[in-house]
């Protein structure tokens, strides 16, 4: 189709990839028209023209008054249906001294946390899970507990492939491969496009999981600066473009952790134009992508095109117990796939199994909505607390979605200080450090507002406050 195709031809060309490749199969009710105008940024009479055509294929029928259906492949007689803010220079990335002691924190149970990006245990849909999970055990028995395929469960991947719908990637089951946790997806995706001594540019300051695999992996780190509104600093990454050799980019486009802010759709667009120009792949981590607290889920860079690989989990949504997450390769496909039949060729199973039923058919779009609410209650309030606690000179971040406040205290604070004389206390927090390598983030500290805020929480900021004024009179 040529790229002056009247817009709902190209649509409906799309929809029926999706049909053919698995997304969407027979019996299932198709996204209603007003939620693809929104998904697809399409008019309303746009989709109904798409779906007109689509109908007209005989490839789904609509109903009334209960939307449009994919109809069931007609069989031919004899054939049967096919189964279906500057630059740095690279930096090599030094491991924390302090990341072990942090990390040990967190599975304290006396301990206040502030730590860990993990959602509070009430927010966890646990009965539904188990219910999920004794209906998979009733109705396949040891069948759930076979190995997966390499690529994961085929059920979870179509799952998954409507889901990412709603952030506009267009990718069929087979163009999905599910992974342990979005940690496996981002070390995949690194793997498959750089190798020891490249240059990969990261942002600043970033989620220190990513950090960790750039030192693991013998990468160069170029460090570009974050805007608490709108992300990547993408003048920064150009300027960065013209002095270095960079193999990938590791962007954290919706809800950043640990600045909670989102892209513009037109830095997004950007950014994919840069990759295409200049030959690097994005590698976009977006397990916050889903908890917007106001509007829509925002889009994926790969609406936009460029060589993208996105990866995502259920961690930070339904449980990060479960380890299961995903990796859209792209144009990676096959190198991911071969390092992935190498590297872990099996996923948790019946993990598997369980998120795909709730995302399918358990109330996903329910708990997400409660969630998303529940979070941005959460956000404020500690938001509040940390403003009626700490001294001035300290600030705090207004996060967009996700649920993580950064604080930024005077320039000659020293964060790792500040963590270790919390853990005496009882409170764990992540100091800014851990989130850049060149030491640029010394002063800031990370609160996470995962857990729900009761009276040892408040009380636990009122003692943070305390320490951090004691160490800034010093
Ligand atoms: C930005 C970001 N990416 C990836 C991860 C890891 O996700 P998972 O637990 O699915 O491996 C985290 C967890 O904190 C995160 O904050």
């Amino acid at each position: 189709m040529s790229a002056s195709s009247p817009l709902y031809l190209t649509l409906a060309e799309r929809l029926a990839v999706l049909i053919k490749s698995g997304t969407f199969t027979a019996g299932d009710r198709l996204p209603s028209i007003r939620q693809t105008s929104r998904e697809h940024q399409k008019s309303i009479t746009t989709v109904l023209e798409a779906y007109r055509i689509l109908e007209d294929q005989g490839l789904i029928e609509g109903r009334q008054r209960s939307g449009y259906f994919v109809k069931p492949p007609e069989i031919l007689k004899g054939q049967f249906a096919a189964a279906q803010k500057r630059p740095a220079t690279p930096i090599v990335v030094e491991q924390s001294a302090i990341f072990e002691a942090v990390m040990d924190s967190v599975a304290d149970h006396q301990v206040v946390h502030f730590a860990s990006a993990a959602p509070d245990d009430s927010m966890v849909p646990h009965a539904k899970l188990s219910t999920i999970s004794h209906a998979i055990g009733r109705r396949l028995g040891p069948v759930a507990l076979r190995y997966t395929p390499p690529m994961g469960h085929r059920v979870l991947r179509a799952a998954v492939s409507r889901k990412l719908l709603g952030s506009g990637i267009d990718a069929g089951p087979d163009q999905i491969i599910t992974t342990q946790g979005a940690t496996e997806a981002l070390l995949l995706a690194l793997r498959a496009t750089t190798k020891r001594g490249d240059i990969v540019a990261v942002e600043c300051p970033t989620y220190f999981g990513i950090l960790n695999l750039v030192r693991d992996l013998g990468l160069k780190a170029v460090e570009i600066p974050v805007d608490p509104v709108t992300g990547l600093a993408i003048d920064d990454l150009e300027r960065a473009l013209k002095k270095h050799r960079i193999a990938a980019c590791l962007v954290q486009p919706n809800f950043q952790n640990p600045l909670g802010c989102l892209m513009p759709d037109d830095h997004k667009k950007r950014l994919a134009a840069l990759s295409a120009r200049h030959g690097f792949t994005l590698i976009e981590d977006d397990v916050y992508g889903e908890l917007s607290h106001h509007g829509p889920t925002p889009s994926s860079i790969a609406l936009f095109g460029g060589d993208v690989i996105h990866c995502g989990s259920v961690s930070k949504t339904i449980a990060p117990g479960l380890r299961v997450g995903w990796v859209v390769p792209g144009q990676h496909l096959a190198e991911i796939k071969r390092l992935k039949t190498i590297q872990a060729p099996w996923n948790a199973s019946m993990s598997e199994l369980i998120v795909a039923e709730f995302l399918e058919a358990g109330g996903y779009d329910r708990h997400l909505r409660r969630i998303r609410e529940v979070y941005l209650a959460q956000c404020t309030r500690l938001r509040e607390e940390v403003i009626r606690h700490f001294p001035a000179g300290c600030q705090v971040s207004q996060p967009r979605g996700g649920f993580v406040l950064w604080l930024e205290m005077p320039p000659d604070f020293d964060s790792e200080v500040f963590a270790v004389r919390a853990i005496a206390r009882g409170i764990s927090v992540i100091p800014g450090s851990l989130f850049s390598s060149s030491g640029r983030m010394k002063n800031y500290v990370r609160l996470s507002c995962g857990r729900v805020i009761g009276e040892r929480e408040t009380a636990a900021i009122a003692t943070l406050g305390q320490l951090a004024a004691e160490l800034m009179q010093r």
